[in-house]
C-alpha cells in the first residue's frame, strides 16, 4: 500500500470500514478585506406552521406546562441561551394570508383563520401581535415582521407599522393602548411579502418591484426617518433575474434588504427520511448546502452592480434542511428529526454566511420549533435541543465579531465519482477573543487541520466538538443528550502551527484563551 505523507490509512474494528486521515491547511488571508459579522446572520424563523407556534412555542396560559403568558418557559430559556438576534414571524407563506387585526384584542372575540398552506387547520388567533412582540421583548430579540402583500392591502401594512412601532398619537397607537400596551415595541425589521414568485402571489419580478415600492412608500415618510429595515421578498435559489430586477427597479433609499430562500435536501421531489438515510443521500444534501456559497456569491455580484457601496443587505431569511415529515405526522406540518447531517448543514452554512458578511447581513434558519431544521423539538411536556441548536450555540461567539478572512486548503470528500470540499471554516475576533469554527463533512475521513497562527492575534486555544459515531445519530425525548458539545483535546500547537484532528462529520470550535 502506498502511504504518502498526506494519507494515513487505518482500519476500524469492523473490517470493511476503512477510515483515512487527510490533511487541510488554514491561514489568514491577509489580502482579503474584513467585515463585521452581523449578529443578525444568526436569526430564526417561527411561522404559523404545524406545531411551530401552537403546541410548540405557545401552549396557552392555562397549560400545565410551565409558561410565561402562554409561551413555554423551557423554550424561552433555551432561546435566551442561544442569544437569538432576531425572530421572523408570522411566515413564510402564512404571512401573505395573515390579517394582523384578527390577532389583537380580547382573545374570545378574535376571528379564526384557516391555515391554508400548512395542513388546512383552523387557528384561533390567540397568538397574535401582542403575544409575539411580548415574546420577542422577553427574549431580548429583534422582531422581524413579515407583512401581507399577497392578499393584504397597503393600508393594512402601514397600520401595522404604526401599531407596533410608533408612539405619536394616532388611531393605531390609540388602539394599541386600548389593547393594553402603552409604549410601542419599536419594530424596525419588516418583510414586504414572502416568496412573491410563489405562495405570495405568483408574481413576475417587474410587477412585484412596483408593488414593493408602493408598500415601502407608505410604511414610513420621505426619508425613512423611522429607520425601518425593509426587506423585499427575494429570489428562489438561483433565480438571478429576480434579484437583478429588484436591484434595478427599486431605488436604494427604499430597500434595506433583498431576501433569498434556499433549502438543503436530497432531491426536491424525493426528500428522503430525516433519520434513515444513506451516505449517498447525505452527500446529496451536503451538495445543496454547499451550493449556498455559489448562490450568495452570484446574488451579491448582481447587487454589487447596482449597489457597489453595499447599502442593501442580502437577507437569507429561509435556509436549512428539508426532508420527508416524520412517519405518522401531518404532511403539511413539516415535522422532522434532526441528526448530525443537520449539524453539518448548520456548520457549513454559517461559515459561508460569516465569510460573506460584507453583503449577507441577516439570515433566518427555518424554523425554530418543531418545523423543518428546528433547534428545539417538543412532545407534551418534554423538550429537546437538536444538534443544530448546539452548533448555533457554539457559533454565537461570531455574532457582531470582526471577520478574519481565511485561506483554506481542503481535501476532497469523494463519493460515486463526485467530490465536495471536506473542510469549511470561518474565524472572527471580538473583545479580544478569537473564534475559529471548523467543519469536516467527510463521512469517513478524519482531517488533520493545520492552522498557521502567524497572522492571528492569539496563539493559545481551547476546543469544543460536536460529533457522534453515526451520522444518523440524534437526540430523542428518551435520550436527549446523545449529541451535545464536549471539550476536545485533540489539538496541539507547535511553533505557531495549531493542529486539530477534525473527525468525520464533526464541528470543532476553537476559542482563544
Ligand atoms: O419554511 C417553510 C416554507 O418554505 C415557508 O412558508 C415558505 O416561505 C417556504 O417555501
Amino acid at each position: 500500500m502506498n502511504i504518502n505523507k498526506f494519507l494515513k490509512i487505518s482500519v476500524l474494528v469492523c473490517g470493511s470500514i476503512v477510515t483515512a486521515q487527510t490533511k487541510s491547511t488554514i491561514s489568514v488571508d491577509t489580502k482579503q478585506p474584513s467585515s463585521i459579522i452581523s449578529k443578525h446572520i444568526y436569526g430564526h424563523f417561527a411561522e404559523h406552521l404545524g406545531r411551530g407556534i401552537y403546541d410548540g412555542i405557545y401552549v396557552g396560559e392555562n397549560s400545565k406546562i410551565p409558561n410565561s403568558n402562554g409561551v413555554r418557559k423551557d423554550i424561552i430559556n433555551a432561546l435566551k441561551e442561544l442569544k437569538i438576534p432576531n425572530l421572523r414571524w408570522p411566515g413564510g407563506c402564512f404571512a401573505d394570508t395573515y390579517h394582523w387585526k384578527d390577532g389583537i384584542g380580547p382573545k374570545n372575540l378574535r376571528p379564526t383563520i384557516v391555515n391554508n398552506w400548512w395542513g388546512g387547520n383552523t387557528e384561533d388567533n390567540s397568538f397574535g401581535t401582542h403575544e409575539f412582540l411580548n415574546l420577542a421583548e422577553e427574549l431580548g430579540t429583534e422582531p422581524y415582521l413579515a407583512g401581507n402583500v399577497g392578499s393584504g392591502e397597503v393600508k393594512e401594512l402601514s397600520d401595522w407599522v404604526q401599531y407596533t412601532g410608533k408612539d405619536t398619537k394616532s388611531p393605531m397607537t390609540d388602539l394599541r393602548k386600548q389593547n393594553g400596551r402603552d409604549k410601542s415595541w419599536n419594530v424596525k425589521i419588516w418583510g414586504v411579502g414572502n416568496e412573491m414568485w410563489g405562495c405570495g402571489g405568483n408574481m413576475a419580478p417587474e410587477y412585484y418591484a412596483n408593488l414593493y415600492k408602493q408598500y415601502a412608500t407608505f410604511m414610513t415618510d420621505w426619508t425613512n426617518s423611522d429607520k425601518l429595515f425593509r426587506v423585499a421578498s427575494g429570489a428562489n435559489v438561483d433565480d438571478y433575474h429576480w434579484t437583478e430586477v429588484l436591484m434595478r427597479d427599486i431605488p436604494r433609499n427604499m430597500i434595506e434588504g433583498v431576501a433569498l430562500h434556499s433549502y438543503s435536501f436530497v432531491k426536491w421531489d424525493q426528500k428522503g427520511d430525516a433519520v434513515d438515510y444513506n451516505e449517498a443521500q447525505y452527500f446529496a444534501t451536503m451538495k445543496t448546502a454547499l451550493k449556498m456559497d455559489e448562490l450568495v456569491t452570484k446574488h451579491s455580484q448582481i447587487m454589487d452592480k447596482y449597489d457597489p457601496e453595499k447599502k442593501t443587505a442580502l437577507v437569507v431569511d429561509e435556509w436549512g434542511g428539508w426532508y420527508e415529515v416524520e412517519k405518522g405526522t401531518n404532511p403539511g406540518f413539516l415535522y422532522q428529526q434532526n441528526t448530525m447531517r443537520d449539524a453539518m448543514i448548520a456548520g457549513v452554512t454559517l461559515n459561508i454566511f460569516n465569510n460573506h458578511s460584507d453583503r449577507v447581513r441577516m439570515a433566518n434558519l427555518a424554523q425554530t420549533v418543531n418545523v423543518l431544521q428546528a433547534v428545539i423539538l417538543t412532545k407534551g411536556e418534554k423538550m429537546i435541543l437538536t444538534p443544530t441548536y448546539h452548533v448555533l450555540n457554539l457559533y454565537k461567539a461570531h455574532q457582531d465579531a470582526k471577520l478574519i478572512p481565511l485561506q483554506i486548503e481542503s481535501p476532497e470528500y469523494k463519493l460515486n465519482g463526485e467530490s465536495l470540499k471536506a473542510v469549511s471554516a470561518s474565524a472572527s475576533e471580538k473583545d479580544g477573543v478569537v473564534t475559529i469554527s471548523l467543519v469536516n463533512i467527510d463521512a469517513k475521513n478524519t482531517v488533520e487541520t493545520s492552522i498557521n497562527l502567524k497572522d492571528f492575534s492569539k496563539k493559545v486555544f481551547t476546543a469544543k466538538i460536536i460529533s457522534s459515531p453515526k451520522i444518523q445519530d440524534h437526540n430523542t425525548f428518551d435520550n436527549p443528550n446523545v449529541i451535545e458539545p464536549k471539550e476536545y483535546k485533540k489539538i496541539k500547537t507547535t511553533k505557531d502551527i495549531l493542529t486539530v484532528e477534525v473527525p468525520p462529520f464533526s464541528v470543532v470550535v476553537l476559542t482563544s484563551k
